[in-house]
């Protein structure tokens, strides 16, 4: 049966677009918006939207309950988090504290917390265990506005438990309303045990696990965690390459700690994203303005760790195209709020609200590929959408960091909360 249903009075509706394109440097501070506007959907998908002014005759024979007033709220797309680990067991409040007292987040990892920390827990839990535990976090930030997201496996470490959190990942993509991406990121970081034997456990993910991971179609990027102390920029290559003869293409975790050369490589790989960038300069940034990969920053693992920002600002000015994700994972960001990810956006680097909103959503969904579904309200898009409380302004919402202004979310044509 088909399920149709009106948006009226809708106080401003964010991101309208006809077409959705990559948006470079100073196109991402243009972020259309129709005040006084309706919305029509069926089922799941976007059907038509405008101003009230110019609401079609038609559409004043729909019946009452096929209509909702939104008088006084802005409706948004929900939030693309493209860079998320929220399949892991446990947390790591312990390493909270011992960052507290001053140890910061590579001595930690070098004294076999860190990943290897999730890793060892992880290994030990059931595929069931995971599966829930995940379950919940998506379920936490779906209320919160998240309508797309990829999720990373790499805190496995060994082929049955990489494989085992890619299992999970595929069961949340089968049983969520949510857009899910899968990246395989077997290379976060050594296992202890090929700590002196790295050609080792690249040949293991080579070998062992790239080939199951292609016959069970449990991935749909490959990552790996460029920085000194874990993968060199060659290392990084090469398993990459192995990833993309399997059909996955790269996203790569990049310059987060170091300048790790990390940009450089994947904009050579030709990777869909480079992620962190926390640590930049002209060579990285260059790279990256001519390519079309996409940087993606990860402001709340900045802020988690008591790091420089990503360099936001320098970024879009030298005409680069930036994403915005949350990270979510039990090292460097447990939490995957997208509403508090835009307001550090705006308060710690800078970035005006139009600018954050179009990297959370439109520049988000291409960040991870899911543009011809998710990060626009355009004609034949998904039924996705953030509708706010009554709020003053569009930058009420950054700016009031912290406070819930989510009053609903609609997935697939539902609303969920
Ligand atoms: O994206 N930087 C590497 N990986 C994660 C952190 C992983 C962890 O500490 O568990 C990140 O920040
Ligand atoms: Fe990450």
């Amino acid at each position: 049966m088909l399920m149709a249903m009106l948006f009226k009075n809708i106080k401003a509706l964010v991101n309208t677009r006809e077409f959705s394109q990559m948006l470079k440097g100073k196109y991402l501070a243009e972020l259309p918006t129709i005040f006084d506007a309706y919305l029509f959907i069926e089922n799941d998908v976007i059907i038509d939207f405008g101003s009230m002014q110019n609401l079609p005759a038609g559409m004043n024979k729909i019946p009452e309950k096929e209509i909702i007033n939104v008088q006084g709220r802005y409706v948004l797309p929900t939030w693309c988090d493209s860079h998320t680990h929220i399949v892991y067991d446990g947390s790591r409040e312990d390493e909270f504290i011992d960052k507290i007292k001053g140890l910061n987040y590579a001595e930690i990892a070098a004294r076999g917390g860190g990943i290897l920390n999730s890793a060892r827990n992880l290994q030990n839990a059931s595929e069931d265990a995971l599966f829930s535990q995940a379950w919940q976090r998506l379920d936490e930030v779906s209320k919160l506005g998240t309508g797309a997201i990829e999720i990373k496996s790499g805190y496995g470490l060994t082929v049955e438990s990489e494989l085992k959190m890619l299992r999970v990942i595929k069961k949340l993509k089968e049983k969520s309303g949510l857009i899910i991406k899968s990246t395989f990121l077997g290379a976060h970081t050594y296992p202890a045990e090929f700590k002196e034997n790295h050609q080792g456990y690249i040949d293991m993910i080579i070998h062992e696990m790239l080939p199951v991971i292609a016959r069970e179609r449990l991935a749909d990027y490959i990552d790996v965690f460029c920085e000194t102390g874990f993968f060199s920029p060659e290392e990084t290559e090469t398993i990459c390459r192995a990833g993309m003869q399997f059909g996955l293409k790269p996203k790569i975790h990049a310059n987060q700690l170091s300048l790790s050369k990390g940009v450089e490589t994947g904009v050579k790989l030709g990777a869909v994203s480079v992620d962190h960038l926390e640590t930049m300069n002209d060579e990285a940034i260059n790279a990256l303005k001519h390519s079309k990969t996409i940087g993606t920053l990860l402001p709340s693992a900045a802020f988690f760790l008591r790091m420089p920002y990503q360099p936001a600002r320098q970024l879009i000015d030298a005409g680069c195209a930036i994403s915005l994700a949350s990270d979510f994972n039990p090292g460097s960001s447990p939490g995957g709020n997208m509403n508090f990810v835009i307001s550090l956006a705006c308060i710690q680097m800078k970035m005006f609200p139009e600018e954050a909103i179009n990297a959370a959503t439109l520049n988000g969904a291409f960040a991870m590929e899911v543009n011809e579904k998710a990060g626009s309200v355009t004609k034949g898009k998904k039924a996705n959408f953030i509708i706010t409380k009554p709020i003053p302004s569009l930058a009420y919402l950054p700016y009031s960091f912290g406070s819930n202004n989510v009053e609903k979310v609609m997935i697939n044509g539902q609303f969920i909360s």
